[in-house]
């Protein structure tokens, strides 16, 4: 029997879909890397070039990956099968996705791990009294233990399994109900007090002061590259999330909120970590250890410190979380839908084939640090590489040319309620899906082969 033929579990409500989708949006991405990427690249004008990514790249491919999941109403492959064919070529798309998602996983469960042990710290008070060395020093003490890492790993990924086995409704929505509005009202505490101290006005400027002279090409392909993974795109993850969809809802503007609050979290994570920076005199550009180094030393010099970073590193447990039950989430309705495996099964194998297949990454830090077997980078490296660079660009692209080229037009009208006015609306984002995406596309894609070089 094929998976299709039961009923589907649908999201309770759109505003359901809404949280679910804009919690696999919003993850490390909005508030480790946007921050330290805007950083590096000098801030105002490379938030300008973010922002046109997402409004020209990301919200049509957005969106063509919505009309496929809530057309096809199956797993990321499956859907391919349900609107070309069974064995179709397109297929590959959704094996991209379930590549990309599972590898994903496997290595974000390791830096998501991080943020649960710096809660613990934080919680039981072991960042209080230290000196700012010390503080900074506690990151490398952390990933140099094997032991330590691969245990909070461990915990990260039984808690995405524990999430995803309820299911969609009862399991990713119902947790997502929580972990967004409790995210958001952390993020707005956090915000306001940085914005309140003598950082929060430089932090403003910095960020929203363009100064183009600062702006390099590998800013621009890195703002490209950047949008995919905030959005969640290429990896089936979108498509998957929009199956569960009910028939009427409004794509275009579904696809509209998840992008405007995804990109609002962003913005207000990295205004938070600037004024906070701003306020100590340091300068944004510091790169990675940006949020495990950085941020706490100058959280730690703020009255309730200690508070202030435990709310700090909930944030970042929670944010993660509800991102990685999404990239579970991929493969889990692959195996239950084209392979009409019980959920259960599905979640707990997949959940300890991701943990096993983390353990090297998380080795990446410690005793394997040495051991770069690709291309002169760790497993770690390889993988991020992999997915980020390569795997999440191309699924992408494909979904772009797929329903920009292939998917027959009137299709589209239809299935985004477009009788009216919207045409107009609908004519643009074909514009923007058939030549400006995949343009923007190709060209990070070639850039990473060398061929700009
Ligand atoms: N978008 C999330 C973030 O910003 C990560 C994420 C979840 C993701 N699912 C994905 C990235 C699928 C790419 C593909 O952290």
């Amino acid at each position: 029997m094929n998976g299709s033929n039961r009923p589907r579990v649908l999201w309770a409500s759109r505003f359901g879909f809404v949280l679910a989708a804009a919690g696999s949006a919003i993850g490390l991405g909005n508030i480790w890397k946007f921050p330290y990427i805007t950083g590096q690249h000098g801030g105002g004008a490379f938030v300008l070039v973010y922002l046109a990514c997402i409004a020209l790249v990301g919200v049509p491919i957005l969106m063509a990956e919505l009309l496929i999941g809530r057309q096809g109403r199956r797993d990321a492959v499956g859907c391919f099968a349900v609107l070309e064919r069974p064995g179709s070529p397109w297929m590959i798309v959704g094996w991209v996705g379930v590549a990309a998602s599972f590898i994903l996983l496997s290595f974000y469960a390791v830096v998501a791990g991080w943020s649960f042990d710096y809660v613990v710290m934080a919680a039981s008070g072991a960042l209080r009294g230290r000196s700012p060395v010390e503080i900074e020093g506690l990151f490398g003490v952390l990933v140099s233990s094997p032991g330590r890492v691969i245990f909070w790993q461990g915990v990260f990924v039984v808690a995405t399994v524990a999430i995803v086995l309820g299911g969609v409704r009862d399991g990713i929505e119902r947790c997502s109900r929580i972990l967004m509005p409790a995210l958001f009202i952390l993020l707005l505490v956090l915000f306001g007090r940085g914005l309140m101290s003598s950082g929060g006005v430089p932090a403003l400027r910095f960020m929203f002061q363009a100064d183009f002279s600062a702006l390099t090409p590998q800013a621009l392909l890195d703002a490209v590259g950047h949008a995919f993974f905030t959005l969640s795109l290429g990896a089936g993850t979108m498509i998957t999330y929009a199956s569960y969809l009910d028939p009427e809802a409004d794509l275009g503007g579904l696809a509209l909120r998840i992008a405007l609050l995804d990109t609002l979290m962003a913005l207000l994570a990295a205004l938070t970590i600037f004024s906070v920076a701003f306020t100590a005199g340091i300068e944004p550009g510091s790169g990675p250890g940006l949020v495990f180094q950085t941020l706490p030393i100058l959280l730690l010099e703020l009255p309730f410190g200690s508070v202030l970073a435990l709310l700090f590193f909930l944030l970042l447990a929670f944010a993660a979380l509800s991102s990685s039950i999404s990239m579970l989430e991929v493969t889990v309705a692959y195996l239950v839908d084209e392979k009409s495996w019980p959920r259960w099964r599905a979640a707990g194998l997949v959940g300890i084939a991701a943990f096993l297949v983390g353990v090297p990454s998380a080795l990446s830090f410690n005793l394997w640090q040495d051991f770069k077997p690709f291309f002169g980078r760790t497993f770690f490296e390889a993988c991020d590489l992999l997915v980020s660079s390569y795997l999440l660009p191309l699924g992408g692209l494909l979904v772009a040319i797929y329903i920009g080229w292939v998917w027959p037009r009137r299709h589209s009208l239809a299935e985004l309620g477009a009788g009216r006015q919207q045409q107009r609306w609908v004519h643009s984002w074909q514009l923007l899906l058939r030549y400006v995406a995949p343009a923007a596309v190709i060209i990070v894609l070639l850039n990473q082969m060398g061929v700009f070089r």
